[in-house]
C-alpha cells in the first residue's frame, strides 16, 4: 500500500487509480484511457466518480477532502497526477478542499449535469412508505437530526450549518460531499436509493431536511394495479408478432439505451420475435451486458456493444463493429437519450447541450450510419422516441420537450431522405412509461397520480405497451408508415396532462 509520505511516480499512480476505476465501473482496463474524459468518453458521473474516490482514500490513506482542482477531476490521468502530488508532497492526511467535484443528479438517467446533487436528485417516493428508520418527524428535530449528518460527514461544527445557507455557494458542500451525506441519511432514515427530491430543494440543508421529512411522513396508498386487458384482447393482437412465429428471424437491430429501462424492453421483446439484437448501454455498461446476457439466456440472439451516442467516435466504432459482426442492419431504434427534468430556471447551457448531442446530434449520425447498412439489406425500419409532452407544458420537462420536439422534426426530414433507400423513419411518442424514468421525475408521486387521472383509462404505459407497439411498426405488414410521430397516451394529451 502506497502511504502520504511515499513519493509516488505519476506512472504508477495512474496504473493504481486505473485499477481502483476499473474495480469501481467494472470496465475492461484497456477502455479507461488515462486521457479520455470521465464523463464524455466513459460515462462516469458523479456518483461513480464518488464511488471510485470513496476506494482511493481506502486505498491511498487519504482525508476526507482533497484540494483537487475541477479540471483534474476530468480525467484519470489527471486524478492522479493530483493524488502523485498530494502524496508526494507529504500530504498523506489533512488538506483542504474537495475529493471530487459535482456533476449533477440528473433527470433522464441520473447521470452527471451541472449544478445540482447526485443520486438523491430526483426519483420516486415508495408509494405507502411513511416508515422511517430513525428519529423524530416533528420539524425542528428531524432538521436537526438532517444537520448533525452533514456535521458528521463534513466536520464542520454544527453551529457553521445553518439550515438557511446555500451548500454549495456558502457552505462549500459540493454534489460529491453531499452524495457521502446521503449516504449517512439513507442509512440512518431508511431511505431508498432514490428519493423524489427535486433540485431546487437540494440547495440548502433546510430544504432537503423537508423534502425528506414530506417523504418520511407520505403516506400515500400505492396506485391500483391497472385493470387487466378484457379477455379476448390479447388473442386479437397482431397475429404476425407471436413470438412462437419469430417473425424477425433473420432481423439485425440496433436499440441504444438498452441496458435498461424502456430500451431494454425493447430489446429483449424483439429478441423473443427472432430478431439478433445489438445491445447498447453506455453509463451502464454492466447492465447492457445483463441485458445481453438475458437474452442468450432465454434462447435469443445477442451482443453488447458500449459507446455513448453523444460521442460521435463512439457511434462510429459501435457501427463498424455492427458492420464486422453482421454486415448490414435492418432495424435501428434510438432509443437512448439523457436530459435534465427540472425547471427552467435550474437548466444550464450545458443541461441544452447534453440533452441535446444525445437525442438530436445522436440521433442524426447514427442514423446515417445505420442507413448505409441498411442499404445493404435493401432497406430498413429506424424508430425515433419522443414524448407528447414536447407539445404542451408539462412539469420539469422544459428542456427535454424542446429536445424532444427537434427529434420529431429530424425524424420527418429523415423519412424525407431516407426514403429513396426504402427506409421507413418513425417516431413512437408514449405518454409516460411506468418505471425508472418516472421514478426518478421530481414530485413523481404527486404527478404520477394527477397523469393517472388524466388518462382515459386510469393508468400509464406499460414499457411492454411500447415495446409491442414498436414491433408492429417493424413488422412486415406495416407499410407507407414514414416521417409520422405516432402518440400512444391513454388520452392523456387529450383531457390535458
Ligand atoms: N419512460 C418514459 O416515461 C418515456 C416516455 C416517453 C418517451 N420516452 C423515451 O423513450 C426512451 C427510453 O426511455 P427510458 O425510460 O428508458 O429512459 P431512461 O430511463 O432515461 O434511460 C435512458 C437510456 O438512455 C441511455 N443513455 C443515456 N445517455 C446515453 C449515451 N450517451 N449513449 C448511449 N446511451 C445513453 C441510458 O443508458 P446508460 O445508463 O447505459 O447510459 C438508458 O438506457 C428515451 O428516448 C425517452 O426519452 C420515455
Amino acid at each position: 500500500m502506497n502511504t502520504g509520505t511515499e513519493a509516488l511516480n505519476r506512472d504508477e499512480m495512474t496504473s493504481g487509480v486505473q485499477r481502483v476505476f476499473a474495480q469501481v465501473t467494472r470496465y475492461p482496463l484497456e477502455i479507461l484511457d488515462p486521457q479520455a474524459s470521465l464523463e464524455e468518453d466513459l460515462g462516469v458521473d458523479s456518483v461513480k466518480l464518488g464511488e471510485v474516490f470513496a476506494v482511493l482514500r481506502e486505498q491511498y490513506e487519504l482525508p476526507a477532502t482533497i484540494g483537487i482542482p475541477p479540471e483534474q477531476l476530468r480525467t484519470i490521468g489527471g486524478i492522479a497526477t493530483a493524488l502523485a502530488q498530494h502524496l508526494g508532497n507529504g500530504n498523506g492526511h489533512g488538506g483542504n478542499g474537495h475529493g471530487g467535484n459535482g456533476h449533477g443528479g440528473n433527470g433522464d438517467g441520473g447521470h452527471g449535469d451541472g449544478g445540482h446533487a447526485p443520486a438523491p436528485a430526483v426519483g420516486a417516493a415508495p408509494k405507502g412508505s411513511g416508515k422511517h428508520g430513525n428519529g423524530s418527524l416533528e420539524p425542528a428535530a428531524f432538521e436537526a437530526g438532517v444537520r448533525a449528518v452533514f456535521a458528521e460527514v463534513t466536520r464542520y461544527p454544527p453551529e457553521i450549518l445553518d439550515p438557511g445557507a446555500s451548500l454549495e455557494e456558502d457552505l462549500g458542500v459540493d454534489s460529491v460531499k453531499l452524495g457521502e451525506v446521503f449516504a449517512v441519511l439513507r442509512e440512518k432514515y431508511d431511505l431508498p436509493a432514490t428519493i423524489g427530491i427535486p433540485p431546487e430543494d437540494l440547495k440548502t440543508i433546510g430544504t432537503i431536511a423537508t423534502a425528506l421529512r414530506r417523504y418520511l411522513s407520505a403516506t400515500v396508498e400505492p396506485a391500483p394495479a391497472p385493470a387487466a386487458p378484457p379477455p379476448g384482447v390479447a388473442a386479437q393482437s397482431f397475429a404476425a408478432l407471436t413470438p412462437q412465429l419469430k417473425p424477425f428471424a433473420g432481423k439485425i437491430v440496433l436499440v441504444t439505451g438498452s441496458g435498461r429501462g424502456l430500451g431494454k424492453d425493447i430489446a429483449v421483446y424483439l429478441a423473443e420475435l427472432g430478431a439478433t439484437v445489438v445491445v447498447n448501454s453506455f453509463h451502464s455498461r454492466q447492465q447492457g451486458i445483463a441485458t445481453a446476457e438475458e437474452i442468450t439466456a432465454a434462447g435469443g440472439e445477442a451482443v453488447h456493444l458500449w459507446g455513448s451516442v453523444a460521442n460521435v467516435d463512439h457511434v462510429e466504432a459501435l457501427f463498424r463493429e455492427v458492420e464486422s459482426r453482421f454486415g448490414g442492419l435492418d432495424f435501428f431504434i434510438s432509443s437512448a437519450s439523457n436530459g435534465m427534468l427540472a425547471r427552467l430556471e435550474d437548466i444550464t447551457p450545458e443541461h441544452w447541450e447534453k440533452a441535446f448531442r444525445t437525442n438530436v446530434v445522436g440521433l442524426h449520425q447514427s442514423a446515417l450510419r445505420a442507413a448505409r447498412l441498411m442499404r445493404r439489406r435493401g432497406g430498413g425500419k429506424i424508430i425515433t422516441m419522443s414524448s407528447p409532452a414536447a407539445h404542451g407544458y408539462v412539469d420539469y420537462f422544459g428542456c427535454m420537450g424542446a429536445v424532444k420536439a427537434a427529434v420529431e422534426s429530424l425524424t420527418r426530414s429523415l423519412a424525407i431522405e431516407l426514403a429513396r433507400d426504402n427506409i421507413q423513419v418513425n417516431c413512437v411518442s408514449p405518454g409516460p412509461v411506468y418505471g425508472d424514468l418516472l421514478d426518478k421525475w421530481p414530485e413523481s408521486q404527486r404527478l404520477v397520480a394527477q397523469w393517472e387521472a388524466n388518462t382515459a383509462y386510469g393508468r400509464l404505459c406499460e414499457a411492454r405497451d411500447v415495446s409491442h407497439f414498436v414491433a408492429y411498426l417493424l413488422s412486415e405488414p406495416v407499410k407507407l408508415f414514414t416521417g409520422s410521430v405516432l402518440v400512444m397516451d391513454g388520452g392523456i394529451s387529450s383531457q390535458g396532462w
